[in-house]
Order: C-alpha cells, then structure tokens, then sequence
C-alpha cells in the first residue's frame, strides 16, 4: 500500500481513463481519503487494504476487445460496495452474466439529460432531468441477474444500474466532471450512505498525522530541504520546521535566475517573520559564468541542472551531516495509474513513462539521503489548504508556478547579467499591473520573455535599435494544456507603454496568441 498510516476508505481502480485521478479528488472534497490503484490489484490485496467502498474508473477500452484490462472477478465477493462508472459498469455488467455491445448509431458523447427511474439509494437528491456527461462507444445490452435500472437516457436505456442486495452499482455517464449536474450528489451517496465512510480526511487530520509521522520516522537524526519559494517547498518547510524544529535545515541555492526581490522576500519571510532559519547560498557567479555562450535551450537546462546538484552536493557536506533529505513529492508523482501503461487505442500494456522534463534529475550515488516526503499523499489543491492552514502567507500559498531554472529560460540565446536585469525589470511590471487590474487568480501563469534581436524603433528624437518583449499570460487548470489570456485593451497598452518607457534596452511589446498545444507555456 502506498501510503503506511491511513488506509483508504474508497480505492479507485484505474482502467486506464483520463479522470481516475480526478474520481479520487471527487471523493477526497467529500473529506474521504481515496487512493488510486491498479486495475490489476488483486482481492486479496483489497481485503487487506479493507476499503470501504470501491470505485472502477472508465477507460479507453472495449470490455469485449482481446485486450482489454479486466479485473479479478474475485472483486464481486468481496462484499465491498462498488460503483463501476463507464467502462467500469461495463465490466461488472460483462462479468456477472449480462451482455455488452456496440452502440451502433447510439454513442453518446457529451452532454445528456439523466431521467431518474428509481430516485432513492444512488441518485437520492440527483435530480430528474440533471445533464450528465456521457462518452461511451459501447452500451449495456441486458443486465445481469438481480440487477435493476436506476435512469435512462434517450440514447442510453441502462444509464444507472444497481444491485441493491449485494450494494454494487453502475453509472454509463461521468459524474466526476464537472458538467455532470449532481454528480457530487452521487459521489455523496456513494461514500455516505451506501460505504457509510465518515468524513475524517480533514486538513487538521492530515497535519496531525503528518505531524507524527515525520517525528516517527526522523527520530532525532537532522533534514535538509532545499527551499525554492513554491507553495511545495514552503508547505513542506512550514510543515517540517513544526514536527522537528531546528533539526531542519532549509537552503536557498540563489542561482541568479529568481525574479526581481524574490531572494530578498524569501529570506525575510521565511527567516525574519517566521523564524525558521534559511541557509542563503549566493551561486549567481557560478551559474552565469557557466552559461556563457550557451545557446541551445536543452544544454541550458542540462548545465543548469547539473550546476545545481553540484551546489547542493557541496553546501550540503558544508552544512550537514544529513541524514534526511525532504522532498515536496505530491501525490500525482506517486500514481501508479494505468493511464500511464495502457495504450489508450490499443488498450494494451506499455512501458511506464518517466516523467523527467521538469526535474533536476537523480542525486548522485555518493550522495544518497533517506527521504522525507510528507505531502506524497496530497493533491496541489490539499497542498494549498494545509500550508494556509499551517499559517503560510496567501502570496505563497496562491503564487504562480515558477520554472526550476527561472528565468534563464526565459531569455532566449546567451544568458547575461545584462538581459537578466532587463527581463527582471519588465517582468516585476508584468506582476504588478497584472496584479492591479486584480487578474492573478484568474491566469496561470503571466510572464515576460526577453528576445535576443533587435528590431528599430523612436522614441523622442531618438532612432532606437533594441530587444522585444513577449507577453506570455495563460489560463490553465495543470499547465499540461493551457490557452492564451484575453486580456483587456487597456491592461495591455499600460503594459506596452510601461515596458517601453521604464526598461532601457527594449522598445517593443508583442503578444504570444499560441496556446499548448501546439505552443509550450514557457519559450524554451
Ligand atoms: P511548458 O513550457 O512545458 O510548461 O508548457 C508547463 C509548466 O511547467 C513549468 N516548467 C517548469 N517547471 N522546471 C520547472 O520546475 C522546468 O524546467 C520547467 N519548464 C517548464 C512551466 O512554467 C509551466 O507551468
């Protein structure tokens, strides 16, 4: 199991759909802890983890294909309530002897009104005529033995379905999206009533265990943490220094590459206003110096780095002896998801893939820590409550993601102390008319890019020959897609004519219209 302290009150069972996590923080808002495991969990692993309830989620999957993932048929003895939810259904229908088929002419992608037969149990409080979200190419044909409907829609005759003795239950449509109306409802009913799970999965509770299980397992051995300023790394500070005292120690590697008083904010915050003392490491000369011509974007971010973990390498036997190293490991990083293994065409099995592009890659041999990872049971939006929670200011907790290698990656070409302090300059404007029009909780991400060609322009008398500015603002709900921000006219004219005027080197503002895809957020 992977988590040692609490066992899940609901599993998911993940078929490889692209909601499974999103089942799991469906449950978790209904203060219930769920985890998602592999569709390939056996029941006797269930029955040990003694889950409450089980949820199987959807997938890309036709359960009559040669491949497709099934579960152990063991799972229907086990006397645990489950709700199959698309595919899921599907194979509970398959597998206890009723009948699934192509829905020739049927499907049913998107938006659909539910009609209620049986309006207790499931979908008490769900009500009739609640657009459900719907994408299914296959449908259930007949039903199995001592199964009933529960609704019907005008494409899909077995929409919900139940067996009310043995508490399993089947929905065709999504209620973990958003668009399905009352599917909180359902998920409720669900957790409550039919698994009777109590809502204990507090932000208190959380911290309370976290809490003990860190003095637990640190004993009083020493924990380094490397503080990068993110609401992951200040949670985990604010977390650790509270479980283990001074027995943490935090490092800031300053490598030049932050935003303008960005260094200065973090040491007063952190040192000064909440006593947790940071170790300041100023590497800036030691970064920039190994930029120097360096162009191409991917040898940046390798020197950058490997630059890094040489820092860290040599401050942390300066400081130490450590035992522990803490890391902000979230819980998204830890699912084995079979969204991760299975071809979503093929429904077959592949490799897992490694998720390294945005990670400074592994420490080297000699320099192995035990890790600390308290928050490896949390999802971002369970981060942000137990760090505001555990008194960490809302600029932490509601700040916008910021790269690893800051805004070296934002300056496209060489790296200069010059181009830094030009970028930096446009880029605090950036934040602080953003931040004026009271827009930051409304965009993801809003940023300056600096670009290494000049192009001509006139200011007063003046024939100038200077560097653009790209603006870079994006909504995004993970940054794995995102679309460009519409500002407002008059946000982006103070933006062009305050750049302009007030950053010496640039005389161009344009706008990046490209969202991702085919764009990325960042320019390198
Ligand atoms: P892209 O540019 O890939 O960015 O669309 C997606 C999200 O990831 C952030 N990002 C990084 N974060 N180290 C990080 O810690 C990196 O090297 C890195 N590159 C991109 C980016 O800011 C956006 O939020």
């Amino acid at each position: 199991m992977p988590d040692e302290q609490r066992a899940p009150a609901i599993v998911i069972l993940d078929f490889g759909s692209q909601y499974s996590e999103l089942i799991a923080r469906r449950v978790r808002e209904t203060e219930v802890y769920s985890l998602v495991m592999s569709y390939s969990t056996t029941p006797e692993e269930l029955r040990q983890i003694a889950p409450s309830g089980i949820i199987l989620s959807g997938g890309p999957s036709s359960v009559y294909s040669e491949r497709a993932p099934q579960c152990d048929p063991g799972l229907w003895e086990l006397g645990i309530p489950v709700l199959g939810v698309c595919y899921g259904m599907q194979l509970m229908v398959q597998q206890l002897g009723g009948r699934v088929e192509p829905a020739t002419g049927r499907a049913e992608y998107g938006k659909a009104p539910l009609h209620v037969d049986d309006p207790t149990d499931l979908l008490t409080n769900v009500e009739d005529g609640s657009t459900m979200w719907m994408s299914h190419g296959d449908a259930v044909e007949s039903l199995p033995d001592g199964f009933t409907r529960l609704a019907h829609t005008e494409n899909t005759p077995e929409a919900a379905v139940a067996h009310h003795g043995r508490r399993l239950y089947g929905v065709q449509f999504h209620p973990e999206v958003v668009h399905s109306q009352g599917g909180m409802a359902l998920i409720r009913n669900f957790v409550y009533h039919i698994c009777e799970c109590q809502p204990d999965w507090t932000t208190d509770a959380f911290i309370e265990e976290a809490l003990a299980q860190v003095r637990r397992q640190v004993g009083d051995k020493r924990v380094l943490l490397a503080l990068s300023g993110g609401v992951d790394s200040s949670t985990l500070a604010f977390l650790l220094h509270r479980a283990i005292g001074d027995r943490l120690t935090c490092m800031f590697i300053d490598q030049g590459f932050m935003r303008k008083g960005e260094p200065e904010f973090l040491m007063e915050l952190f040192d000064q206003r909440f006593h947790i003392h940071v170790e300041y490491i100023n590497a800036r000369e030691r970064f920039i110096s190994r930029l120097a011509g360096i162009t191409d974007p991917e040898q940046k971010r390798k020197i950058i780095g490997t630059e890094f973990i040489r820092v860290f390498e040599q401050e942390s036997k300066r400081l130490g002896p450590f035992d522990y190293l803490a890391q902000g490991t979230l819980y998204p990083d830890v699912i084995e998801s079979a969204g991760t293994n299975v071809d979503p065409r093929t429904g077959e099995r592949v490799a897992v893939k490694i998720k390294s592009h945005h990670n400074v890659g592994g420490l080297p041999k000699d320099l192995q820590f035990k890790l600390v990872e308290p928050l490896r049971r949390l999802f971002k939006d369970e981060v942000r409550k137990v760090g505001r929670s555990l008194g960490l200011p809302e600029e932490i907790v509601r700040r916008h993601p910021f790269p690893g290698p800051g805004l070296a990656i934002r300056i496209l070409g060489e790296v200069t102390d010059e181009k830094l302090d030009t970028l930096r300059d446009a880029d605090l404007i950036v934040r602080e008319e953003i931040a004026r029009a009271g827009l930051y909780h409304e965009i993801w991400q809003a940023f300056a890019v600096l670009l290494p060609v000049r192009s001509v322009g006139v200011m007063g008398d003046q024939r100038t020959y200077a560097w653009p500015i790209v603006l870079r603002c994006v909504s995004s709900e993970d940054g794995m897609t995102a679309d460009w921000s519409r500002l407002p006219d008059d946000l982006l004219e103070r933006l062009a004519t305050r750049i302009v005027n007030e950053v010496a080197g640039v005389n161009r503002v344009v706008l990046d219209i490209t969202s991702k895809p085919p764009g990325t957020i960042e320019w390198e």
